[in-house]
């Protein structure tokens, strides 16, 4: 079966107590389990990871493709905008990728709307919630052509 990887960047660990205001009430649990349900009736395995370290990030994107990974789905949250690293890693790691994120980060404070990775996605869906991740994700299932 063909396999997406969900990459959760920092701080997405404490979603569901975090700035509700912006990002809702939904967990990063919440997030995965739609997100393994979605995977199990299209049959693609998934793997869902967080982190809130950069060279971590870099890490795993780097060895996605020895990992026979087929599409990565990342939400780089704050890094989005900061990291030249994860945006040379995307770029370099021969997998396609999708960018999402829970908000619309063209609506919020400058600072937030570049992104440093977006330039080297396949592309980019914000601003939906939950449902950036399940059309980021039907993205990725789509690039893969399944
Ligand atoms: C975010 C937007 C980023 O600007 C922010 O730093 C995050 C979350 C989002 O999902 O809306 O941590 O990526």
């Amino acid at each position: 079966m063909p396999k997406i990887l969900v990459i959760h960047g920092p701080n997405l660990n404490l979603l569901g107590t975090r700035e509700v205001n912006i990002y809702g009430d939904i967990t990063i649990s919440e997030i995965n389990k739609e997100l393994k349900k979605m995977a199990k009736k299209r049959k693609v395995d998934i793997e869902t990871i967080q982190s809130n370290h950069e060279g971590e990030i870099v890490d795993i994107i780097g060895k996605a493709n020895s990992k026979k990974v087929d599409a990565i789905l990342i939400n780089p949250a704050a890094y989005t905008h900061t990291s030249v690293a994860i945006r040379d890693a995307v770029s370099a790691c021969g997998v396609p990728v999708v960018e999402a994120h829970l908000s619309n980060i063209y609506a919020r404070e400058e600072f937030r709307h570049t992104s440093l990775v977006a330039p080297v996605a396949k592309g980019q869906i914000c601003g939906f919630g939950l449902m950036s991740y399940i059309l980021g994700f039907e993205a990725a299932i789509n690039l893969i052509g399944k």
